[in-house]
């Protein structure tokens, strides 16, 4: 939907998705076969990825970010969303998530999506779907503190061919502590990428 949720970070900030993301959108999700692998295809035509970034202005419960760095010049560096969000449940999923191969977001990135999911949209539950075969994303669910949930047989119809998923849930209750893990690390990185003067 057409949101106007902005984080700040340490060293990135999320900001909603424009019309003019449709270029960055396309490259970021066809480029590098080694995330292709774990996505639902896209398009290689960023005409196409505007008329889905339309439609998605217009969907409700469906929050999509870009992430960017703070400093220099605010280049982008990955894709984050939080989308079905069930208004009587207090839930949704988060994903979507693809960084620039090489980035040190992740723990960051995470960091900012939970602070929209629990902070801002005060959900009780956020949730991820990883592919069964994903085990560097899975693992870092798990570093952060969550445990593996439920496996779901072939959920995901991926190019590479069908997937299971592996469920991880955050809710509100463990957030405090993932917080805190995903704080440090994330100050830890920041610190690395721009040095405080
Ligand atoms: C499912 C998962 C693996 C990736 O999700 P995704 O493919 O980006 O997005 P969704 O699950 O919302 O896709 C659902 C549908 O929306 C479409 N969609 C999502 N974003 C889109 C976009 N920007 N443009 C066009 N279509 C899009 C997908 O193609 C899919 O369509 P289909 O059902 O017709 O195939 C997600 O759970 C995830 O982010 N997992 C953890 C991180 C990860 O592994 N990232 C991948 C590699 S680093």
């Amino acid at each position: 939907m057409d949101h106007d949720l902005r984080l700040e970070g340490y060293a990135f900030t999320l900001r909603p998705v424009q019309l003019e993301d449709a270029a960055f959108i396309v490259d970021l999700r066809t480029s590098d076969p080694q995330r292709v692998r774990y996505l639902h295809a896209v398009p290689r035509d960023a005409e196409l990825q505007r008329q889905w970034l339309a439609r998605y202005f217009e969907r409700a419960g469906d929050y999509y970010w870009v992430l960017e760095r703070r400093h220099g010049h605010g280049e982008p560096e990955g894709l984050v969303g939080i989308y079905d969000l069930d208004p009587d449940r207090r839930c949704a999923v988060w994903g979507r998530w693809v960084l620039r191969p090489g980035s040190l977001a992740a723990p960051e990135c995470a960091l900012l999506i939970y602070r929209a999911a629990f902070e801002l949209l005060q959900l009780d539950m956020v949730y991820s779907l990883t592919a069964a075969d994903n085990v560097r994303v899975l693992s870092f669910h798990e570093s952060c503190g969550l445990q593996r949930g439920e496996t779901l047989p072939n959920y995901f119809d991926l190019d590479s061919g069908p997937q299971h998923a592996v469920k991880h849930i955050c809710t509100k209750e463990s957030w405090p502590a993932i917080r805190e893990r995903l704080a440090e690390q994330a100050q830890r990185i920041a610190a690395r990428i721009a040095p405080p003067k």
